[in-house]
């Protein structure tokens, strides 16, 4: 599986890079207006940190401007993924900006046939958004499964991209159910690799290696 960050934190994807486990990174206008970057600015920031697929998406609702803007956007770096929201003209641009040779993240997915529709509109990668169908007490995982069956059964090549991760039962159930990809929240990283053993494990460890010659 691979693991995407869900920020625009320069610092957290630095952080994150050194444990070389960042294959990539998801922004939304949200994220970037958190980071009080310029869209531009930060996205070709993040494309010199880490080198996979770094989703900027669109910030225009018409196919017209949302393709002038991701062909604009597929320019700024070569590891630019637009990302465009799931709705017809979402698709519209999809295709168009397939066509073209430059890759699309479809968001905003919350259910199968959204997603079986951006697959055959030549989506790269399509985002489920699980925590946000939890959070209104919706079966966010279930989607998820749905939607790696249904591709399966047919062979698209688009990737599933586990995305709206809140926790560590979605990081766990998301590899179980067998997304390509999972974004993530940086808390979360942290969260993933602590275990009290580790920790008093090791403490035992190096104080024993006191006694010891290297
Ligand atoms: C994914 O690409 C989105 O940016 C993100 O996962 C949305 O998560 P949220 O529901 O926590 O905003």
């Amino acid at each position: 599986m691979q693991i995407f960050i869900d920020s625009a934190d320069l610092d957290q994807l630095r952080k994150y890079s050194q444990w070389g486990i960042v294959d990539g990174v998801t922004t939304n206008p949200t994220i970037i207006f958190q980071s009080q970057a310029n869209l531009k600015t930060r996205i070709q920031e993040i494309c010199k940190i880490v080198s996979g697929p770094v989703s900027s998406e669109v910030t225009v609702e018409d196919a017209e401007s949302m393709v002038k803007q991701g062909i604009e956007m597929a320019s700024w770096a070569p590891n630019v993924y637009v990302k465009v929201p799931c709705t017809p003209n979402g698709l519209i641009a999809a295709r168009i900006l397939n066509d073209q040779g430059i890759h699309v993240n479809v968001t905003l997915v919350f259910n199968p046939l959204q997603a079986l529709l951006a697959a055959k509109a030549g989506a790269t990668l399509v985002s489920p958004f699980v925590g946000r169908l939890d959070d209104i007490s919706e079966d966010g995982l279930g989607l998820l499964a749905d939607i790696v069956e249904i591709y399966a059964n047919y062979g698209f090549d688009t990737q599933v991209l586990s995305a709206s991760i809140r926790t560590l039962h979605h990081v766990i159930e998301s590899a179980r159910i067998g997304a390509d990809i999972i974004t993530l929240p940086p808390k979360l990283l942290d969260q993933m690799l602590n275990h009290p053993l580790t920790s008093s494990g090791l403490h035992k460890f190096m104080e024993d290696a006191k006694n010891i010659t290297f």
